[in-house]
């Protein structure tokens, strides 16, 4: 359902170097004095997630995860390479979750669900559902911007997986639920990845990664160093990373 075929993902950033003194930008007036700087955050990664598959990718900070997300999400064009995917995306990435903060958790899950391509029928027929998995109540009257993150990641997630996704792309999402979310929104993610959808999951929690995924790629300054059964994986991630499973690494999703 997914097909990632040597993918390259380059970053091209432009920055001032230091703030140039005043005699210094006196003397390079008229001369550029921006610095490019080219990052390679993905580099040749290739796997497929076929139907009913979840897919786990690990890694350190900074090592591609979500940069990979972004582009099988259709955000972000690859430099090189080629993604295929198939069916309907849900998300739930990091960064840019597409809620307005100044509007009710109501009218952002009704305008999330035009945007996705329910009819206004389609969607008033499914809210009572999200916002029941929710377990926001009032707060779904309120603006967002009076949600805590564990609130706003609960209606993030409730949104995603009641839209029906074939696909389900989650970018440590559950952070910051608390434990009686995560055990609901992990059972949740189980049963999406059951009806045929496949799953990619991003993230530090390594229990909950061999716990749901079939298969880990473990991405290294944006290139796959190992890839295969979860397992083996995280065994190798963890002794390369000179830290053995703890509390921490099991809980920290
Ligand atoms: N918008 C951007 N512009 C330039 N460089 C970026 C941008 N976003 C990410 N990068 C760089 O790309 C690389 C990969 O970042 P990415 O966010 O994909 O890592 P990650 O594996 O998701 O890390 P984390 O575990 O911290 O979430 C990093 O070197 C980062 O600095
Ligand atoms: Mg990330």
């Amino acid at each position: 359902m997914i097909s990632v075929r040597d993918v390259s993902i380059t970053y091209k950033t432009t920055f001032e170097k230091a703030p140039p003194s005043f005699r210094k930008s006196v003397v390079r007036m008229g001369r550029g004095s921006r610095n490019i700087r080219l990052v390679e955050a993905v580099r040749n990664v290739s796997f497929e997630v076929y139907p009913g598959q979840t897919l786990g990718l690990i890694g350190r900070n900074g090592a591609g995860k979500s940069t990979l997300v972004r582009a099988i999400a259709g955000i972000l064009p690859p430099t090189k390479g080629e993604i295929e995917t198939r069916g309907r995306m849900g998300t739930l990435l990091a960064l840019g979750v597409g809620f307005n903060r100044e509007i009710s958790g109501r009218d952002n899950v009704i305008l999330g669900g035009l945007a996705n391509g329910y009819t206004r029928d389609e969607i008033e027929a499914k809210y009572q559902e999200i916002a029941d998995w929710s377990e926001l109540g009032d707060f779904l009257e309120m603006p967002m911007r009076t949600y805590s993150s564990g609130m706003f990641g609960r209606l993030a997630f409730s949104v995603a997986v009641h839209l029906d996704p074939d696909i389900l792309l989650v970018d440590e999402a559950l952070s910051a639920g608390d434990a009686a979310f995560r055990e609901k929104a992990q059972a949740k993610m189980e049963n999406v990845a059951k009806n045929a959808g496949a799953m990619v999951l991003v993230s530090h929690g390594l229990g909950i990664v061999r716990e749901m995924c079939d298969y880990v790629v473990w991405l290294e300054q944006g290139e796959v160093m190992m890839a295969g059964d979860p397992t083996d994986v995280i065994i190798a991630y963890e002794e390369n990373q000179g830290v053995t499973e703890t509390t921490i690494t099991r809980e920290d999703i």
